[in-house]
């Protein structure tokens, strides 16, 4: 297995913050309601790491004081673009920072017994190629989604594209850089390795059916009447 830490795309995000808010994530205690909320608050976290190189222009204000040319970021240049479903918890996180990004969405699920990508949605902005596109979605986990997001964001014409999600399992970061080595990748967890099932150990267990309440189990939102 690659020795990622010293890899020079891919960042793994070592703050106690970070790390609390993902420890909540992955109690199977934690409610639907809540673990929407910490998806959200993570991905703010990691996306102030991954914006650091964001594009600002100067603009022209006025203070209280006096007119003054400051920098803001430069939104229209930006994308962010989930992966449906549970990546759409994490572009909440991402508006939060940037409200009015322009946002595309790639539909994918992982078939049941092949673990492969099946796509069944893509919209993304005409102008996709002169946009710095930040992809999202919590789970690395045999790298298949996340490979196939990034092979239509090229296809659509994406020229910048950085990759960010919550835990990652080492057989998805490998698979990853080894199919796309210049695409930095944002991970706020390095988990143990994958199960026979192709779930990430010990990670958080299904996060779209955690995000949306469809899991059968007890962390489900008592309804209100
Ligand atoms: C999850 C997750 C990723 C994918 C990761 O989605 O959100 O998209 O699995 O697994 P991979 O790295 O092995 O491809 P899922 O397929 O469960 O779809 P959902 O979000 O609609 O539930
Ligand atoms: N998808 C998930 O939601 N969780 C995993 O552990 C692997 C894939």
């Amino acid at each position: 297995m690659m020795a990622f830490e010293n890899y020079p795309t891919v960042h793994i995000l070592d703050h106690p913050l970070i790390k609390h808010k993902i420890t909540k994530l992955r109690d199977k205690t934690t409610k639907t309601s809540e673990f929407k909320m910490l998806v959200k608050e993570i991905s703010v976290l990691e996306g102030y790491e991954a914006l650091r190189n964001a594009e600002t222009q100067m603009v022209e204000i006025e203070t209280p004081i006096e007119k003054t040319t400051q920098p803001v970021v430069k939104r229209k240049s930006l994308c962010f673009v989930p992966i449906l479903r549970a990546g759409l918890g994490m572009a909440d996180g991402m508006l939060d920072l940037l409200p009015g990004c322009t946002c595309g969405h790639i539909g994918l699920y992982r078939d049941e017994v092949t673990k492969k990508p099946v796509e069944y949605y893509c919209k993304l902005p005409a102008d996709i190629s002169e946009k710095d596109v930040y992809l999202v979605d919590p789970m690395l986990a045999t790298g298949g989604s996340a490979i196939d997001a990034v092979a239509q964001l090229i296809k659509h014409g994406a020229k910048k594209i950085t990759f960010i999600c919550i835990i990652a399992a080492p057989e998805g970061v490998e698979a990853f850089v080894k199919k796309y080595p210049n695409i930095p990748l944002y991970i706020g967890a390095l988990d143990r390795c994958l199960n026979e099932n192709a779930y990430i150990c010990p990670g958080l267990g299904d996060c779209g059916d955690r995000t949306f309440g469809t899991t059968n189990g007890t962390t489900e939102d008592r309804p209100i009447i």
